[in-house]
């Protein structure tokens, strides 16, 4: 198990100040937002490329954008490791997951709180992470939804896929999710938002059962 911090809660004018009080991470979770999929926009291909020159750490990128496969080898240039998109933005989401593999990237496929996991159960095999969002994507600092926890579950019983859970995560409703079968926890508001983001990582590690590295 492990904690992706999202700097979608950091200061967006000291990213790398931000990344580093966090350096003991295995993977940082990058929250690509372009206004259309959904209300909010965030940051693009230039400001990975420019935190990628400061740091070699995992680039866990997450696209809320509309027809990602426009973009894949963009943001392979950018330096990102691996891409997520969601299926609600795909017309055609394995062949989108086949493009990111050839640009020799991960893939992962996202659901929305409503989308049921049948949606991505014959991408399981193929892809290198299902993302279960557990508010609805858009903005950071929302009340965690229980009700996706079960998602969590049933994903966890009929694959060994990698299981992300993003939004809301914080000390009470992480172990819910580790309990449930969730390997990595997207943690924005719930550590950036604290004065001591290192501090905040280490109680948010003890609190889900991670071992520190
Ligand atoms: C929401 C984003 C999340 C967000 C999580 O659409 O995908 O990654 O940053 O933020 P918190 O932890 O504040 O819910
Ligand atoms: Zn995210």
């Amino acid at each position: 198990m492990r904690i992706a911090p999202s700097i979608l809660a950091a200061d967006f004018a000291d990213l790398s100040g931000e990344v580093e009080a966090v350096d003991s991470v295995e993977l940082l979770h990058l929250d690509v937002m372009d206004g259309h999929f959904v209300p909010n926009i965030s940051f693009g291909p230039p400001v990975i490329e420019s935190l990628r020159s400061r740091t070699d750490v995992y680039f866990d990128t997450h696209l809320m954008i509309e027809q990602p496969e426009r973009y894949v080898d963009t943001f392979e240039a950018a330096g990102a490791d691996r891409l997520t998109v969601h299926a609600e933005a795909c017309e055609d989401t394995a062949a989108v997951v086949d493009q990111i593999h050839d640009a020799g990237l991960d893939a992962g496929v996202a659901i929305n709180p409503d989308t049921p996991v049948e949606t991505i159960e014959p991408l399981l095999e193929d892809i290198d992470l299902a993302l279960v969002m557990t508010v609805q994507p858009g903005f950071g600092g929302q009340s965690f939804m229980h009700k996706t926890v079960e998602k969590v579950e049933k994903i966890a019983a009929i694959s060994d896929v990698e299981i992300e859970v993003d939004g809301g995560v914080d000390a009470e409703t992480g172990p819910q999710c580790a309990k449930a079968g969730a390997d990595t926890f997207v943690i924005g508001s719930s550590l950036f938002g604290r004065d001591d983001a290192s501090a905040a990582l280490s109680e948010l590690r003890a609190a889900i059962g991670i071992d520190a590295e």
